[in-house]
């Protein structure tokens, strides 16, 4: 990736994100309208912020907001760009520079994701413990960037357990059953097949998504804290009966959307910020 590539979308954010940020959210997949917010503090339509574009993708909002909650300052990336639109990497890993750059220190990745592990219902929450890239190429390939990490970044705890504590607490508040889970990142746009799910499943994945294991590998190598919460939106190809459909995919998150709410604002208000 080129650095210089973030330059014009840092100037274009206003002022008061200079004053920095506690942590950063990644919004994905229906989960943007589970925000709550105290006080706006900056509104920045995606098309605005050079090199980030509009979101492709139904139930991606597209905007960045910074916000304050809790007495924190939360930089929101409502809906993300994804390497199956052939937008480059650096696009898809924008929001975690520009959070690192106004310096967050601590990001929460959310998703909806497919259920390979039959213990996992559609509408239930998996916490990310670990991941499997299934794409075998990732944003750091490149030239070594100062501040993105070392030439060869250790990935032996990309989820950082205490974020993972903090969720488990916010889950148990809400009276949500969670399990710990790995999650395979393939490069869509296409579903998976019924054999590679299976594949998949005796690797070790739990969950299937086309998102996040970018951004948490790209956050993880740069020294930030890393959290991923996934939502499942329907269980994967050949371990459902019904065809893949974008549709159920939005619609299993719109009826997650209050206890999506709830594992948010306990995170917000929770997450220690020096994890
Ligand atoms: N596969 C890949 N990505 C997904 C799925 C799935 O089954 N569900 C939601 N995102």
């Amino acid at each position: 990736m080129d650095p210089h590539f973030f330059d014009k979308a840092e100037a274009a954010l206003p002022a008061v994100c200079r004053d920095g940020a506690d942590m950063a959210l990644v919004l994905g997949s229906g989960w943007g309208g589970a925000l709550e917010t105290d006080d706006v503090l900056a509104r920045v339509p995606y098309g605005d912020i050079p090199g980030m574009g509009q979101a492709s993708v139904p139930g991606h909002s597209g905007e960045f907001l910074l916000y304050r909650r809790h007495g924190r300052r939360v930089a929101a990336f409502c809906g993300r760009r994804h390497w199956y639109e052939g937008v480059g990497w650096e696009t898809v890993v924008m929001n975690v520079e520009l959070a690192r750059r106004i310096g967050a220190k601590t990001v929460l990745l959310t998703n909806a994701s497919g259920g390979l592990n039959p213990a996992l219902k559609p509408g239930e929450f998996v916490i990310l413990r670990d991941h499997i890239n299934t794409v075998g190429v990732n944003p750091l390939i490149g030239p070594l960037v100062e501040g993105w990490g070392p030439r060869f970044p250790d990935m032996g705890e990309v989820y950082t357990p205490l974020l993972r504590n903090v969720l488990h607490d916010a889950a148990r508040k809400e009276g949500l059953r969670v399990i710990e889970g790995v999650y395979a990142f393939t490069s869509g746009p296409v579903f998976e097949t019924p054999a590679e799910i299976r594949a998949y499943g005796r690797w070790g994945a739990d969950i299937v998504g086309m998102s996040t294991v970018p951004e948490a590998t790209f956050a993880h190598a740069c020294g930030m804290s890393v959290a991923g919460l996934s939502v499942i939106s329907n269980m994967a190809a050949g371990i459902g009966l019904e065809p893949l459909k974008h549709e159920d995919v939005l619609n299993a998150s719109k009826a997650a959307r209050p206890a999506m709410a709830a594992l948010i604002d306990s995170f917000v208000r929770n997450a220690p910020l020096s994890a």
